[in-house]
């Protein structure tokens, strides 16, 4: 048996599996919030840094597929690890859980898997541009802009975000699923310096401390995006910038003409 498959057979290798990949996720997850939070910018600015991004397949696809990967372990390691947890105690704890654990990995396991369906949802949104799911009856793959030292049109993702937000279920999915990951995170951020043997006294206060204000910090920046859109950022952009659908250039046009 090699190393890899001794690691993943033991439970302790698998909660290192879980810290590792957690840690990962917690940086994409840090650097994803910096890069969105440029929407409070000048729209150039974040639709530089899209097609920058998008102009480096190389760059884009290894840090997609390392993700994925990532991920996939993340996932496989909790669901297995909770698996063995359940067989290795059928019947609950007498009053309840211990240290409220069992009920605790519940809520991970459930918030983790809520988070994976806005995963999906997400990529089909904003990466795959799916139009029928955006909620705004419009393509975004339409939606293109200039920007400064680009001679041909990018993609409007300034546009896209604030079309996006603008529509009160979309928002409220991200709002549940943004609320899930800070639960999440909240636990999971602590738990995983935990599983690295950091659990001592010296240690234990700081990193619940760094967990708790993490997991508030990324929450309200999320948070802020689709809330800043509902209170009016971008609408004078989408006034000026953004040409209206077929539809709604069409009633536009007839109501100037008809007066
Ligand atoms: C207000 C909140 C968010 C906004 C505005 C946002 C925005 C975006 C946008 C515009 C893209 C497409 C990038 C592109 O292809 O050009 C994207 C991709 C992605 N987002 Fe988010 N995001 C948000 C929250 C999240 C959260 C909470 C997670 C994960 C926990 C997440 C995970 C991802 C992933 C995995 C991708 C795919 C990256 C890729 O294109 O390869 N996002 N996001």
């Amino acid at each position: 048996m090699n190393l890899l498959t001794r690691i993943w057979r033991s439970s302790l290798g698998k909660k290192y599996v879980m810290a590792v990949t957690g840690i990962a996720l917690f940086g994409f997850v840090i650097g994803h919030l910096v890069g969105n939070l440029q929407v409070f910018g000048n729209p150039d600015l974040i639709n530089t840094y899209a097609h920058f991004l998008k102009s480096k397949p190389g760059l884009i696809w290894g840090a997609r597929l390392g993700l994925l990967g990532v991920v996939g372990l993340h996932i496989a390691a909790a669901v297995t690890l909770s698996m063995a947890n359940r067989a290795a105690r059928p019947v609950a704890y007498a009053g309840g859980s211990a240290y409220g654990s069992a009920w605790r990995s519940r809520y991970m396991l459930v918030s983790g898997l809520v988070i994976l369906a806005f995963i999906v949802y997400h990529l089909l949104h904003y990466t795959a541009l799916v139009p029928g799911l955006n909620g705004t009856g419009r393509d975004f793959r339409e939606l293109t802009a200039n920007i400064p030292g680009v001679s041909e049109k990018v993609p409007d993702v300034y546009a896209m975000m604030v079309l996006g937000f603008r529509v009160p279920w979309v928002t409220l999915f991200y709002l549940v699923a943004q609320g899930l990951l800070f639960v999440h995170l909240g636990h999971g951020l602590a738990s995983m310096f935990q599983s690295l043997g950091l659990r001592n006294h010296v240690w234990w206060p700081r990193i619940s401390n760094f967990a708790r204000v993490a997991s508030v910090l990324i929450f309200i920046g999320y948070a802020s995006i689709p809330v800043a859109v509902l209170a009016g950022l971008g609408s004078d952009y989408l006034k000026t910038r953004v040409p209206a659908t077929g539809v709604a250039a069409a009633t536009v046009n007839a109501t100037a003409n008809s007066r």
